[in-house]
């Protein structure tokens, strides 16, 4: 794994706003992998600014976001679809039908998850997948636990994901909903490059885990030691751990 240190979030946001629109503009049908959560907010804005500073065009891109909170339609101001919309999709030129989604009101969870995984699949692969990382060690919403799904599942949300997510609910844990469908590790770990990014000092222990600790299930973010194609994007609070 290759560890990038940043004195700043800003500086972090726009290396790596850079490495994206860099790789668009060397292959401009790129697959991309994306997270949601507050970390990503800086490097979403960078983006867009870079986006329209260089004129990269988003037309031939897809993007498959890692996960949707079941329930939660693509019209809901809290499904991470519209946080997609907000902080990146509405401000560059990406065709609508190359964004792909995990379905929260899907009538047969079984079958979205499944027909995600083909469709990421059929579309080649994803080329780069940005992710962060939860203060538990979880990636996408793969929770810690005995196991790990290893495909796009539906997941039992553990109550410390519920209250880290209340935020984007207006600071109310109970309106996070219970479930979610998420990319599986499996899925993740089939990126050809992956980036993750991790801010401030509550994410440190679970940053120290992935590097350095055991692979386990436990700490669902250790699994990226396995993939040969690994940066993670760090500021000093989080490569510091206790
Ligand atoms: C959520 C998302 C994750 C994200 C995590 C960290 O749980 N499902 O993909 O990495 O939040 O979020 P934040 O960046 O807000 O700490």
């Amino acid at each position: 794994m290759t560890i990038a240190v940043f004195e700043h979030e800003a500086a972090l946001a726009a290396a790596l706003a850079r490495r994206v629109a860099d790789a668009i503009t060397d292959n401009p049908r790129l697959v991309l992998g994306l997270p949601t959560g507050r970390t990503p907010i800086a490097f979403y804005n960078e983006l867009r600014h870079v986006s329209q500073q260089q004129a990269v065009d988003w037309s031939r891109v897809h993007t498959f976001n890692l996960d949707e909170f079941v329930g939660l339609s693509e019209r809901d101001e809290h499904s991470y679809r519209r946080f997609m919309d907000r902080h990146l999709f509405a401000h560059v030129n990406v065709s609508r039908s190359h964004i792909h989604f995990l379905d929260g009101t899907a009538r047969d969870p079984v079958r979205e998850c499944e027909a995600y995984e083909r469709a990421i699949d059929e579309i080649g692969g994803i080329d780069l997948q940005v992710l962060g990382i939860g203060a538990n060690g979880h990636i996408g919403f793969n929770e810690p636990g005995d196991g790990l799904a290893a495909r796009t599942h539906r997941v039992t949300l553990l109550d410390q994901s519920r209250a880290d997510n209340a935020w984007w609910f207006g600071g109310d844990r109970q309106q996070v909903p219970a479930e979610a469908l998420s990319m599986g590790m499996a899925t993740i770990l089939k990126s050809r490059a992956i980036v993750l990014m991790a801010t401030g000092p509550a994410k440190a222990d679970a940053v120290a885990a992935m590097i350095d600790g055991p692979l386990t299930t436990r700490v669902p973010a250790s699994f990226l030691q396995l993939h040969p194609n690994v940066t993670a994007m760090l500021d000093e609070e989080a490569a510091s751990p206790e």
